[in-house]
């Protein structure tokens, strides 16, 4: 009777060894291949500021910074981010110089920008990463054709911000008070001398 060869019928790998640092701190995870990034910061890491909205990518409200950049944790496998530095809504005042709360927690704090505030730490790190975004001189969809052609930082009119933000529903409908703060905020970063000197991560 022939012998079967084990690893022709090893159960394929489901769970791989990585490392994420989360608000400055480093985890040694391993996470399922199927499970996404925002399901291991709430579930594993207790961090459940980013919020489960749609879990398809439409609505914004799990939005972290990912290596400085925004992204929606819920279209993200945990098991392809190793070595990343993720950022969620908990860890935004740490990224300020000298201590928190970040500009844009104290603007949307004084303009009242939410109403039940299920989207507010995905529109808080979305528009973290607008900021810095704009302060590179990243263009959008409403930034004006003249501006594309002068480098340097993006003038954030409220246009630009809804166009920025748009990728963050708010179900409350706060969006005036939201471009309101964001405006605040990065009116702040200017006086300040750049998006960097408002804590904002590049
Ligand atoms: S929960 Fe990720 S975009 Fe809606
Ligand atoms: S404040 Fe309720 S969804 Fe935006």
């Amino acid at each position: 009777m022939s012998r079967t060869d084990p690893a022709q019928h090893a159960a394929p790998a489901t769970r791989t060894p990585i490392t994420l640092r989360v608000n400055g701190t480093d985890h040694a995870l391993r996470p399922d291949h199927r499970v996404s990034l925002l399901d291991v910061l709430r579930e594993e890491l207790d961090l459940t500021g980013a919020k489960k909205g749609c879990d398809h990518g439409q609505c914004g409200a799990c939005t972290v910074l990912l290596d400085g950049r925004r992204a929606y944790s819920c279209l993200l496998l945990a098991v392809a981010q190793d070595g990343a530095e993720v950022t969620t809504v908990e860890g935004l005042a740490a990224t300020v110089p000298g201590g928190g709360p970040h500009p844009l927690q104290r603007a949307f704090l004084e303009r009242d920008a939410f109403q039940c505030g299920f989207c507010t730490p995905g529109q808080l790190c979305s528009a973290a990463g607008a900021l810095a975004e704009a302060a590179a001189g990243h263009p959008s969809a409403a930034t004006p054709a003249g501006a594309l052609a002068a480098p340097g930082p993006v003038t954030l009119t409220a246009e630009e911000i809804r166009e920025r933000l748009s990728g963050n529903l708010c179900r409350c409908g706060a969006y005036p008070a939201i471009v309101q703060a964001v405006t605040d905020a990065a009116g702040a970063a200017d006086t300040a001398g750049g998006a960097d000197a408002a804590g904002v991560v590049a």
